[in-house]
């Protein structure tokens, strides 16, 4: 996939989580919205102008976008199957979201079998990984704030099978097959990004 730039306001992106995504579940795609710019951010230092933040940013912001709009949430196996099917292309044409980021989201659920063939598209599936992690690790700070979480303590965690264990770890640790990253350095800044969230 080349280099597709999104000339759709995040105003308008914004809208159309207001409409789908209920209050309590908007973090998590805040979170994305912010981890994803500051990836993208971090190539752009390596290669000037190789990615666009604001398009990687409204990757994460919508990435979820069909999640709660999914009958029969108790399923969690048939849940996942519909997960970024045709109701996320449906949702994201609303707003003639383009085809192409519209696979690129799709493809951070593996049931889809989308390939991943976008860097952006490799961020995304990082990404999302990391930052449910970085909030699982968020709860258990006394003061139960990402702010207090620490590069270290994400790290420590990710060798404990038992905490988080719903995160799959080599879903985040992708990042170093895929996008060339060691995972210390991911944790570092979408961490950092996620503090300003
Ligand atoms: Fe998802
Ligand atoms: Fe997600």
């Amino acid at each position: 996939m080349n280099l597709i730039i999104l000339h759709i306001p995040r105003e308008i992106c914004l809208k159309l989580v207001e409409k789908y995504v209920s209050p309590e579940s908007r973090l998590h795609l805040f979170n994305a919205e912010a981890g994803m710019a500051a990836l993208a951010k971090y190539f752009n230092e390596i290669e000037p102008g190789s990615e666009d933040e604001h398009t990687w940013a409204m990757c994460g912001l919508l990435h979820d976008i069909d999640y709660e709009q999914i009958a029969g949430k108790e399923n969690m196996e048939a849940h996942m199957h519909e997960h970024c099917g045709p109701l996320t292309e449906k949702f994201l044409k609303e707003i003639d979201f383009p085809d192409d980021l519209i696979r690129a989201i799709q493809s951070h659920n593996e049931v889809q079998d989308i390939p991943r063939d976008s860097k952006l598209a490799k961020a995304l599936f990082a990404v999302d990984g990391l930052t449910g992690f970085i909030v699982a690790v968020s709860k258990v700070m006394p003061d139960k704030k990402v702010a207090s979480v620490k590069i270290e303590s994400v790290l420590k965690r990710f060798k404990e099978a038992r905490f988080a264990a719903a995160v799959n770890r080599e879903h985040i640790y992708t990042c170093e097959t895929e996008l060339g990253i060691p995972r210390e350095k991911l944790v570092e800044i979408v961490l950092g990004a996620m503090k300003k969230v």
